[in-house]
């Protein structure tokens, strides 16, 4: 029978086969409406007759659940609440982009491409203009041209696993249509329009739920529900424009890649253009400034992409941005208003940041009662009293800023603002290093504003591996009472009892899985009593210890007792020890003051005491293969290298004290991942193996 003529008989009736017929074109004929409402904004049915397939086929579903489609449209809208994300590690990096807030610094990043690929002045370059939609940048890895799974942008190397939300996105093609490659990361932005926006915060106050300070804020509040079907409730929108790792290249210019992108299915902003030239994205630029306001959606600039993809592939990467591209951004809205008070607040690595509290004012359409004050300089510098009125801009997805003092205003007796010496949070000193701008809490391992991101890092995978205790666990059990320093972390144990009374850790609920949870943590825990002491040092979080300067250390002083002596000397105002320190290669007058301003604090010598007591650092290999981040790791390579055989890449591995093994799981440490990678990329990247690109591989092995 005809897929219509089934839909004419009652869901009661159907025989299984039937349903399940009727099933597999509901979700085709619901994608394709889907479509051409939200993708091509051009309906081909009322909303009642879209209603009506849609309650069809719950109803269907509804009585055999069984067949239930992976593709069913109901799946759209998620199921049960999620438990936290998950991270999930990007194939290539999500990097950010610079700005230029002008056409001269438009101009230099154009000439800057042209010296960089030798290209002559007459040469023009053709651009992509891209108007720039703050709201949440997604990746999401396509497998055959199914959607598989989608992150947020997170900290640009891992981010968090959304797929679940981004499913409920009438945006996101769940099958790609004509020829995509096998593997592809497609990336975009998750947003909300203007209206959009306004309609959900006015819901929201009249619902007594959150209301938002601004679109971006709507859409990542949005992306980032725990319960997908809050999520499918928030009319959030999806863009795509860009690509991350991909089994091979599907265009051969930035322009063709968003047309490919058209006809894959995606929403592709219908703003972008290609520019023929420099003077060309000039006029772009005032064009989209001019036409700002009356856009659907808040837009803070244009993004510029070298529209050649080769040319891009070339000019690579500076640091975390490309070479390629660039932010040309809008100016700045301002207002003008009264600065109440001027606050500490004292960041996640120890930063006192003063903060403005402002009477609330409008600023492009935004209140704003707080803006960053940056530095004690920086107040100094502007000559800020309490009391002024001030002038504060919002510069696109900055945090608003004070710009200046409207000094006729100023009252009489106002006084120059004095800061504080002492960290507001928890009164150990707050020293400024020479030279630098920023004052820090040297509260270390005993600050409670530092606490729980310290002991995050003290956990973390290149710190102490400890499997089990990331952010939300280890906030979970500092808000209990139970870690507020690392040593309390290997004294766990004895609240074995307490914890496992806590929901989800317990054997309440469903028995087995979850009385583990307690069990495994506790023996992750037990497991990590000896590390490395590379890893214990870096550990710490000390201020410009990383993970490099760490194995100095550790190199260098070989036993933890050695180091905490010498240490110790320096920070006493030892010369000789300070001079020791400062004579390894690699560690500079800046690196040593953050070790004596560590060990100067009381506080902390008494946190590191309390945590050896528990931990043994391992001496270190005193030279050899000691040095190198891959000694005693395991390392698989797969794909094509660009600069190596594989046969090299290996030799050199093993040089560096690496075991290279063929096949990845969950004892691989790192996965080098190379051109046209298959299935061990994907077995790495879902046991949440660390993958290397070759450029980060060249850079680890010292090659770069
Ligand atoms: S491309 C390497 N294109 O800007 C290329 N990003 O600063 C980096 N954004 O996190 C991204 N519109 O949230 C790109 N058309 C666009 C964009 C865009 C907005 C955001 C995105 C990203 C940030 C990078």
């Amino acid at each position: 029978m005809s897929a219509a003529g089934l839909r004419a008989r009652p869901v009661e009736a159907l025989t299984e086969e039937e349903a399940a017929e009727e099933l597999a074109a509901l979700a085709r004929e619901i994608a394709h409406h889907d479509r051409a409402y939200y993708v091509l904004d051009a309906p081909e049915i009322t909303d009642a007759e879209y209603d009506a397939l849609v309650r069809r086929n719950r109803a269907i579903e509804a009585r055999f659940p069984h067949l239930i489609r992976p593709d069913s449209p109901s799946r759209r809208v998620g199921a049960a609440p999620a438990e936290g994300f998950a991270k999930l590690r990007h194939g290539v990096p999500m990097l950010s982009l610079d700005n230029a807030f002008g056409e001269q610094d438009f101009r230099d990043f154009c000439a800057r491409i042209r010296r960089f690929l030798n290209l002559p002045a007459e040469e023009r370059l053709r651009f992509v203009g891209e108007p720039k939609i703050d709201g949440v940048a997604v990746n999401l890895l396509y497998e055959e041209g199914r959607f598989v799974r989608g992150a947020t942008r997170g900290d640009g190397i891992e981010g968090e696993d959304v797929t679940r939300n981004l499913l409920t996105l009438k945006d996101l093609p769940r099958r790609l249509r004509g020829h995509p490659p096998a593997r592809i990361e497609v990336r975009g932005e998750v947003f909300m329009t203007k209206a959009d926006f306004l309609a959900l915060n006015e819901r929201q106050a009249r619902e007594g739920g959150r209301v938002f300070a601004n679109p971006r804020n709507a859409a990542a509040g949005s992306l980032r529900q725990l319960d997908p079907q809050i999520t499918a409730q928030r009319p959030l929108r999806l863009f795509a424009y860009a690509m991350g790792a991909a089994s091979e290249q599907p265009a051969r210019t930035h322009w063709d890649y968003l047309q490919r992108l058209r006809e894959w299915g995606f929403a592709v902003s219908p703003l972008s253009r290609l520019l023929a030239s420099e003077a060309e994205a000039a006029a772009f630029q005032a064009e989209m400034a001019d036409r700002r306001a009356s856009l659907p959606f808040d837009i803070d600039g244009v993004v510029y992409k070298l529209d050649r993809l080769d040319w891009q592939e070339r000019l690579g990467f500076v640091g975390r941005a490309p070479r390629w591209a660039i932010a040309w951004k809008f100016p700045a809205e301002r207002a003008t208003t009264k600065l109440l008070d001027i606050e500490i607040q004292v960041g996640r690595t120890g930063a006192l940041t003063p903060r403005a509290v402002m009477e609330p004012v409008n600023v492009g359409g935004v209140i704003v009662q707080h803006a960053s004050l940056h530095n004690e300089d920086e107040i100094a510098r502007k000559d800020i009293h309490i009391g002024d009125t001030v002038i504060v801009q919002r510069a696109g997805d900055v945090i608003p800023q004070v710009v200046g003092v409207v000094l006729e205003k100023r009252p009489k007796g106002a006084k120059p603002f004095v800061f504080p010496d002492r960290c507001p949070a928890c009164g150990s000193k707050a020293v400024r290093p020479e030279g630098e701008a920023v004052r820090r809490c040297t509260g270390g391992l005993t600050c409670p504003a530092q606490t729980v991101e310290r002991l995050i890092h003290f956990c973390s995978r290149n710190a102490m591996d400890i499997e089990g205790l990331g952010a939300e666990t280890i906030q979970k059990l500092h808000d209990e009472g139970l870690v507020r320093s690392p040593a309390d972390i290997f004294r766990l144990a004895r609240h074995a009892e307490r914890m496992r009374s806590w929901e989800g850790w317990g054997a309440k609920t469903r028995k087995g899985a979850e009385a583990k949870k307690v069990a495994n943590l506790l023996a992750a825990i037990e497991a990590r009593r000896r590390v490395p002491l590379e890893r214990f040092i870096f550990a710490l979080g000390i201020r410009r210890i990383g993970e490099a300067n760490a194995r100095l250390l550790a190199r260098h002083y070989h036993s933890f007792a050695n180091w905490r002596a010498r240490m110790i000397e320096a920070a006493a105002g030892g010369s000789e020890a300070r001079e020791e320190l400062e004579s390894i290669q690699g560690i500079g007058p800046a690196i040593a003051n953050e070790l004596v301003a560590f060990f100067s604090e009381r506080r902390n010598l008494k946190a590191l005491d309390d945590l050896a007591q528990e931990v043994t650092p391992e001496e270190a290999p005193a030279h050899g293969p000691g040095a190198s981040p891959f000694a005693g790791r395991t390392i698989v390579f797969t794909g094509a290298l660009d600069t190596m055989t594989r046969d090299e890449a290996e030799h050199l591995a093993e040089r560096l004290g690496a075991k290279v093994t063929k096949s990845v799981s969950r004892r691989t440490d790192f996965v080098v991942v190379g051109a046209d990678a298959g299935s061990k990329a994907a077995k790495a990247q879902e046991l949440g193996v660390r993958m290397l690109s070759e450029a980060e591989w060249r850079e680890m092995a010292g090659l770069a």
